[in-house]
């Protein structure tokens, strides 16, 4: 296993030949098609790409909040290894999932709205949070410990803000009691997916400061679920490429933003607009994400790709090493592939 040696540390997260595929009327979807890679304890991984590469069916494979039947987990494992014992979450039982949500693994939202119960208080939600994995803690110590939260995510006057509906606040202020909510339990992982999309920029870059300065408080591991490359640049230890239900490269963020492999690496990376200028008056990679449902069995960005060649539909290419920690998946890169044979589990022929 590649993620085994590729951290000195021990992983909180391995993710090992993961396929989700949507079984649909019009054909069946294959959304995440073989993914593997791993989250190591107390950092952050950014999972970037465009929209519908598979991100969010990806953490949503993690916590098993899949839409079934339709959506269902053909292949792999996903390897939680948690204080009490690893425990692969494809086979887990429902119960042991219920354990393992909002408790050792938490989730963050782009819309908090949608994960807030709307007819209770901020606070009852907490404490309810808090007091369902700490059976000892009484109603008092509960009430404080979410008090104590409200105020760890900067929100002030946290007791008045305790009594208040998800309705009566901000969409700041609820990302604020979202991100309350998730560290509330000391989770091992968060994943957060697009924690900041749905807010305007100044408000994004105060969730995101608030979320850098918990992520060496807590110590959890983090995947950071993300199509923007600024986010990337400013949390994450490493980076994972997706496009089109596959990895196309993987490394420590300097390795993929200052020198990145893949064609579609450095179309996102020239398409990254500036903070606070607008996104559509920038370079944008042609054409769009093809459909999962008609996935050909030849590289995936070859029809958008600036330097494919003949060779590109001859297969799928895999992860090849370029270094001890960087990979990408592209017959074209110089120095890689097919001109350096890979030993080991890469079967291509
Ligand atoms: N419930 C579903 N049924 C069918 N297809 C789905 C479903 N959910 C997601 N998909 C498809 O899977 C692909 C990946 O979606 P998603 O993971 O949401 O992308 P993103 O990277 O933007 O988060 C998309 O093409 C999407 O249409
Ligand atoms: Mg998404």
């Amino acid at each position: 296993m590649r993620q085994a040696v590729m951290h000195d540390n021990e992983n909180i997260l391995e993710v090992e030949n993961l396929k989700t595929w949507f079984y649909t009327e019009t054909g069946v979807a294959k959304s995440v098609n073989g993914i593997s890679f791993a989250v190591p304890a107390g950092k952050t991984v950014a999972l970037v790409g465009e929209s519908g590469c598979g991100k969010s069916v990806t953490s949503l494979s993690i916590m098993r909040l899949l839409q079934e039947p339709a959506g269902r987990i053909v292949d792999g494992t996903i390897r939680f290894n948690r204080p009490s014992g690893p425990v692969d979450l494809v086979s887990a039982s429902e119960e042991e999932m219920e354990q393992v949500r909002g408790g050792e693994i938490a989730m963050i939202f782009q819309e908090p709205m949608t994960s807030l119960n709307p007819v209770f208080t901020v606070g009852n939600q907490i404490d309810e949070m808090i007091g369902l994995h700490n059976p000892m803690m009484t109603k008092t110590e509960i009430r404080e410990q979410t008090v104590r939260m409200l105020k760890l995510v900067g929100i002030p006057r946290a007791e008045g803000i305790y009594k208040s509906y998800p309705h009566e606040l901000s969409g700041g202020m609820r990302q604020r009691v979202m991100i309350a909510m998730a560290i509330s339990c000391n989770p091992e992982l968060i994943i957060a997916d697009e924690p900041t999309t749905a807010l305007d920029v100044t408000i994004q870059a105060q969730i995101l400061e608030l979320m850098k300065e918990l992520k060496d408080r807590i110590g959890a591991g983090i995947l950071l679920i993300t199509h923007d490359l600024g986010v990337v640049a400013e949390m994450a230890d490493e980076v994972i490429v997706m496009y089109a239900g596959r990895i196309v490269e993987k490394g420590t963020v300097m390795e993929v933003l200052l020198t990145p492999k893949h064609p579609y690496t450095k179309g996102l990376i020239k398409s990254k607009p500036a903070i606070g200028t607008v996104k559509d008056t920038l370079y944008s990679i042609p054409g769009t994400v093809v459909s999962p449902a008609e996935m050909p069995d030849y590289c995936a960005f070859y029809n958008r790709c600036g330097q494919c060649a003949k060779e590109c539909r001859s297969g799928i290419p895999d992860l090849e090493p370029f270094g001890d920690t960087h990979f990408a998946a592209c017959y074209r890169i110089e120095g890689g592939n097919k001109a350096e044979a890979v030993t080991g589990e890469s079967g291509r022929d």
